[in-house]
This record gives structure tokens, C-alpha cells and sequence, in this order.
């Protein structure tokens, strides 16, 4: 697909999925934050959305619970796969109540050995309900690839503070230069190989095996990257000058907005940071739960082509609008009609 070109389907996602199958299409990143079965009505009044109102104009229905749910998600996730390159990844955003089903679809679908994290999202400040149980203000991100190797990963690093540097890297050299040291070993005997040998005369510790070959610790260790301790253990050197930042962990902090545009609209932030570790400028990504078209958005932004899919007039306005305030040119790909009926919510949305 040439960049620029946006497709965005209106209608049920099953039938979207499947004529990207047809054509042969195939995204290289999906981000998905489908319904989570949690019995509400999600409705929209004058920009403003929320699942409490009785005002307003339907967005969408989340009435489907149980197994009625996990079987129309477990279709999805199916074709979703089907529609995925090789080196592609899907993030699948769901709740505390859900991740544990869904994840157990996950792992059918996408295989335990292409299960990448489960990434717990901090999403709101606390609130203080008065209930038997703990605050719940984190969901969770369930992170699969396609094949075991080879996905696309372009990790977002970040610079480390001065107060994490001088208490990540303790230890500071002749030259002055601060270092912390890792182990030379890995858990796991090694028989016959190598790095199961002694090197300068000490064994692996037991159950262990050395990270290196005896050469490579030899060359290491002329390079002056080994730091031995008073105890005669040797651990290999990482200077904090030749760090680039710091991976990010599977616990992310971003609050969703306070006045979403569409309801349960997702933090910009948290997207465009998937996005640019998960695909490359100029790759396609999948989006077939849209909603407020934030992913689609982020993703046009960072040079990426979109395909979004949504079946809701209220998601179709909002995201008319939006591409529209964005100048962007996207192609519409009408699965269904407008009813009378949601004409009307058409026009008072947009
Ligand atoms: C949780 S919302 C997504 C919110 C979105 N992540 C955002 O940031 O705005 C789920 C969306 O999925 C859409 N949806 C649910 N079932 C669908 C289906 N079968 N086909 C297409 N869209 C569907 C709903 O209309 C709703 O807009």
C-alpha cells in the first residue's frame, strides 16, 4: 500500500476482515480495544461520552457477555491473524474482569511460544468507592507476534534521570566513569559445550553456565571489561556512558482522557508509543475496533498507512470529523447503509 492511502470500513468488522483476506492485504502492526463483554451501553452527548448517561445518542452497545462474547472475539482474533505479515504483532487491550479468557483465546490462536507480554496499563487515578476489594485503576495489554522471530521491534528508549544513573551505576572507575556489573553466568547446566568449562580456573557455579565462550571472557577480560570482586567473582562491566536509555517495563503509566471524544477513547500517547515500536514508517496498521480513531490518527501522524474498521455512526462521525480537522485523505469502504435513524446520530456527532 502507497503511503497516504487510509482505508477506513463501515460495518461489522467480520465482514471487513474478510475482504481484506480476498484482497490479500496485509498489515504489519494490529492494536485492538474491542467491547469487554461488560453488559454496559456506551452513549454520546454533544462531545461529551460516558456508559452512565441515559442521554444522549448510542456509540456503542457492549450487551454481549459470556461465552456469546468470547465466541464472536475468538472469530475475530482468528481472521485478524489470518490478515497479519509474518513479522507483524497484535496489542489486545482488555480489562481485569476478561484478560484471563482472552488471553487463554491468545494463546490458541497465536501459539504460548508467540506471547510477548502482558502489559499492565495504569489508566486513571485512583478513586475512592466505597467496595469490598482494592481500587482498580489499571487494565492490561495483551502483546502476541505473529512468528517467534524476526517481528518488527524498535524499542523506545528512555534517557536515564542523574538519580537513576547514580543509583543504577553505583560503582565509579580510575577514570571516573560510572559502571554497574551484571553476572557472566545464565541458569542451566551446559554438559559438554564450552561455557559448561572452567575459565582461569573456576567452574561455573553449580546449576550455571558461563555467558561466553573461554575466548570471548578471554577477550573481555583484555578489553577490561571484567570487574572482579574481593571475593574472586568475576561480573562484566556496563558503563553508563554507552547507554542509550532505558528499556520500557511491562508496567505504563498513561491516563486515559478526562473527556474522551468517543467513550472509553484510549491515551494518544500510549498508541503512538506502540506504534513506533511495533512498525516502521511507511508499514500498514490495523485498527478493526476504532472507536474514536485515535490509533488511526496516531498512526497517519507517524507516517504509517491505516485500516480502521467500526460498525457504530457515532465511531463513523467522530472519526469523520476528526480526519477531517487532521486534513486527511482516507478512502470509505461502506460494508453496511445508514439506517434514518442513524443518519440523524451521523449528523449530530460530526
Ligand atoms: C472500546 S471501543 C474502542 C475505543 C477506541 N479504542 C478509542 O480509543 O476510541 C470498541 C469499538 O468497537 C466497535 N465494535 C464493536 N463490535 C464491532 C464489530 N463487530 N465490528 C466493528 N466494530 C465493532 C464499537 O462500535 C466501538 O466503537
Amino acid at each position: 500500500m502507497e503511503t497516504g492511502a487510509h482505508l477506513l470500513y463501515f460495518g461489522d468488522n467480520a465482514e471487513g476482515l474478510r475482504q481484506l483476506e480476498q484482497e490479500q492485504r496485509l498489515v504489519d502492526l494490529v492494536y485492538i480495544d474491542p467491547p469487554y463483554g461488560t453488559g454496559d451501553e456506551f452513549r454520546i452527548d454533544e462531545n461529551r461520552a460516558n456508559s452512565i448517561s441515559a442521554s444522549g445518542v448510542p456509540a456503542y452497545s457492549d450487551r454481549t457477555k459470556g461465552e456469546e462474547y468470547l465466541t464472536a472475539l475468538e472469530e475475530r482474533l482468528f481472521d485478524i491473524r489470518m490478515v497479519m505479515a509474518d513479522h507483524a504483532s497484535i496489542y489486545v487491550h482488555i480489562d481485569v474482569k476478561m484478560e484471563h479468557r482472552v488471553r487463554v483465546l491468545m494463546d490458541s490462536i497465536f501459539g504460548t511460544q508467540n506471547f510477548r507480554n502482558s502489559i499492565c496499563r495504569v489508566k486513571c487515578n485512583p478513586k475512592n468507592f466505597d467496595r469490598y476489594g482494592y481500587g482498580n485503576i489499571r487494565d492490561t495489554i495483551l502483546f502476541y507476534s505473529k512468528s517467534p522471530n524476526r517481528i518488527t521491534w524498535n524499542p523506545q528508549l528512555t534517557p536515564l534521570s542523574n538519580e537513576q544513573l547514580v543509583r543504577l551505576y553505583a560503582k565509579v572507575d580510575k577514570e571516573g566513569r560510572r559502571f554497574t556489573t551484571t553476572p557472566l553466568h545464565a541458569p542451566g547446566n551446559t554438559e559438554n559445550g564450552p561455557t559448561g568449562q572452567e575459565w582461569r580456573g573456576l567452574p561455573p557455579p553449580p546449576g550455571r553456565h558461563w555467558r561466553y565462550t573461554p575466548d570471548k571472557l578471554d577477550e573481555l577480560e583484555a578489553a577490561g571489561r571484567i570487574h572482579w570482586s574481593r571475593t574472586g567473582n568475576p561480573r562484566k562491566i556496563r558503563y553508563a556512558d554507552e547507554i542509550e536509555g532505558a528499556l520500557p517495563q511491562d508496567v505504563w503509566e498513561y491516563k486515559d482522557p478526562q473527556n474522551p471524544v468517543y467513550p472509553t477513547e484510549k491515551n494518544a500517547d500510549m498508541l503512538a508509543q506502540i506504534i513506533k515500536t511495533s512498525s516502521n514508517p511507511g508499514d500498514t496498521v490495523l485498527d478493526c475496533y476504532a472507536g474514536s480513531g485515535g490509533t488511526l490518527l496516531q498512526a497517519a501522524s507517524l507516517g504509517r498507512n491505516f485500516i480502521g474498521m467500526d460498525n457504530s455512526p457515532a465511531s463513523l462521525a467522530v472519526m469523520t470529523r476528526r480526519f477531517k480537522e487532521a486534513s486527511l485523505d482516507y478512502k470509505l469502504v461502506q460494508l453496511r447503509e445508514l439506517t434514518g435513524t442513524e443518519t440523524t446520530t451521523v449528523t449530530a456527532t460530526a
